[in-house]
């Protein structure tokens, strides 16, 4: 671990793993294995992210999920290889990326919701 931000996402892992662990029983509960609505996917996710309690549950976990992926990837290019100071910033720059793609992605759907951009 070279700075704060790469220090900061390996002490995320003791605690972003369990999160994501929970968050995923949760969710596959509640789109798949008991849906509100089976077979009506969009009506689904739009009632449930028009309650704040639960977009907020999805907000907190996907923000934990983009802080575990960027340390998975960040940690991935090291146990491949490609690990020297003169790359660092490169494969750290490209962790950033990923990760933040995917989170942005993820939080767009609760966020979408809760701005009324979404609606049923
Ligand atoms: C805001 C982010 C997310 C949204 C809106 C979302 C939405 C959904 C929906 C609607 C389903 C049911 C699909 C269907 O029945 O056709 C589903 C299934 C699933 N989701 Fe997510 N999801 C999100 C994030 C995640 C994350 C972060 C993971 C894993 C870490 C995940 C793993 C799964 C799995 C394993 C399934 C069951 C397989 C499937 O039905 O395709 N999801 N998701």
């Amino acid at each position: 671990m070279n700075n704060l931000a790469t220090d900061y996402a390996a002490r995320t892992m003791y605690w972003s793993g369990p999160i994501l662990f929970l968050f995923v029983v949760y969710h596959l509960l509640q789109f798949t294995i008991l849906p509100a609505h089976p077979g009506d996917v969009y009506r689904n996710v739009v009632e449930a992210f028009q309650n704040p309690l639960i977009a907020g549950v999805y907000i907190v976990a996907n923000v934990a999920l983009g802080f575990h992926i960027f340390h998975g990837i960040y940690s991935a290019f090291q146990t491949l290889g490609a690990s020297h100071p003169r790359y660092d910033t490169y494969r750290r720059d490209a962790a950033v990326a990923i990760s933040a793609t995917i989170t942005i992605g993820n939080l767009s759907f609760p966020i979408s919701v809760l701005a009324g951009l979404v609606t049923l």
